[in-house]
């Protein structure tokens, strides 16, 4: 993911539930963040460090007395912004409370100065013993913040709280104590960047100069904010982003069939491409010589969002509008011909437009007042558009 790495241990105690941290490595990864996983010796029983080595992508070491010369346990504690231990046994959290450190991540923690999340997982006796609801509170007295077990079935048959939580759940939690704020966790976040293409013949189209880079920083927002970001890039010579399914098309057409499959399922639809208003009557296959070019018989593409949202159900929708002037009628006007519940107009007047880093415009939502925007950055535009949309899913 491009620019918001930021680096998390996560620990591994040695319980069955280590398997499920496989998955929340995976996740932390989707979110920016860089991940060294550091098991207990005995996690290792349930997860090898060979599925450690191979998810993270980083050599891994259980024992304080691996690679010396490193001093690891200082140099994983200074570089690390957060650390998240899960699952964490009783015996984990009795170390822990009690100081120990004798293995390399109870080092860790001792010499680390960092937010740490813990998340126990365990039988439920255990969990209740008075001696573990001591150590737990002991941690969270010294500020870890550490999870409640959920409620539910055992791998030991018994039903009661213990369980590890779902990975969302963790995600939310590691929120309070990121940077991150992780409020569109469990969204389907579907955008369009770019500009579409129409082709002439086999060697020309009729385009446009939009750059994708409105849709992308949306996608970057989203994704950052726990969403999960489906983006149909037309024609953008942008990377595609670590953690969004990226679906590349060239024409109107082909966006509206990537737009047809996707729709139903996403929660809030990002109209940001440019989109063709038309396209040749029939594509020569081949090159047009010079002398054959009369004229170009042009015919209607379809609306995309009027033709999609006739299928709207619980979405919210984003439009955009990029107009010459700062022209609010015009505006207000594709707001609710389009069917959208908000719309960005883009005041292409002040040169804040096609490859711009910057923008300038207002934001109109249905039923509610409009929200001027100075200018500002994409990314910043992006999120205050992700705030709408959230006030509107409610
Ligand atoms: N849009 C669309 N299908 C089209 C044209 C535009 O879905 N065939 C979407 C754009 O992605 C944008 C919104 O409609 O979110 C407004 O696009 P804009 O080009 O400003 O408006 P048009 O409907 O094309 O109207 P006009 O060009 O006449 O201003």
């Amino acid at each position: 993911m491009q620019g918001f790495n930021r680096e998390v241990i996560l620990g591994v105690g040695g319980g069955i539930a280590a398997y499920k941290s496989c998955d929340l490595l995976r996740r932390l990864q989707d979110h920016g963040f860089a991940v060294t996983v550091v098991p207990t010796p005995s996690s290792l029983n349930f997860v090898g460090k060979a599925t450690w080595e191979a998810l993270s992508g980083r050599a891994v070491t259980a024992d304080v007395f691996e690679n010396v010369e490193e001093v690891r346990h200082v140099s994983l504690a200074k570089k690390a912004d957060f650390i998240i231990i899960a699952p964490a046994t009783a015996d984990l959290i009795a170390r822990i409370a009690a100081g120990r450190a004798d293995d390399l991540l109870t080092n860790v923690v001792l010499a680390a100065d960092v937010p740490i999340l813990v998340v126990p997982a365990m039988h439920p006796q255990m969990w209740n013993d008075p001696a573990t609801l001591a150590n737990v509170e002991t941690l969270r007295t010294r500020g870890f913040i550490v999870l409640d077990p959920e409620i539910g079935a055992l791998t030991s048959g018994d039903v009661g709280q213990g369980r590890f939580p779902e990975t969302a759940t963790i995600l939310q939690a590691l929120s309070e104590i990121s940077d991150r704020t992780f409020d569109l966790l469990g969204k389907k976040i579907l955008i369009t960047a770019g500009g579409t293409r129409e082709p002439i013949d086999s060697v020309r189209f009729i385009g446009n100069q939009s750059s994708g880079k409105q849709g992308f920083a949306v996608a970057r927002s989203a994704l950052r904010r726990g969403a999960t970001v489906t983006l149909i890039a037309a024609n953008t010579n942008l990377s595609d982003i670590d953690g969004v399914t990226t679906v590349h098309v060239q024409s109107a057409q082909e966006m509206l069939d990537v737009l047809t499959k996707e729709f139903e399922q996403c929660d809030v639809l990002v109209m940001a491409a440019a989109v063709a208003d038309a396209r040749p009557e029939s594509v020569v296959v081949g090159k047009i010589r010079k002398s054959d070019y009369g004229s170009i018989n042009l015919v209607e593409n379809p609306d995309l969002l009027k033709t999609i949202l006739a299928n709207k159900s619980h979405q919210v929708v984003i439009a955009f509008a990029a107009e010459g002037s700062h022209d609010v009628a015009a505006a207000e006007a594709k707001l609710s011909s389009k069917g959208a519940d908000i719309l960005y107009l883009n005041d292409i007047s002040h040169g804040d437009i096609f490859n711009s880093e910057t923008t300038y415009g207002e934001i109109f939502i249905k039923d509610c007042a409009s929200v001027k925007v100075a200018k500002t950055t994409k990314d910043t535009l992006a999120n205050q558009l992700l705030d709408q949309a959230l006030l509107k899913l409610g």
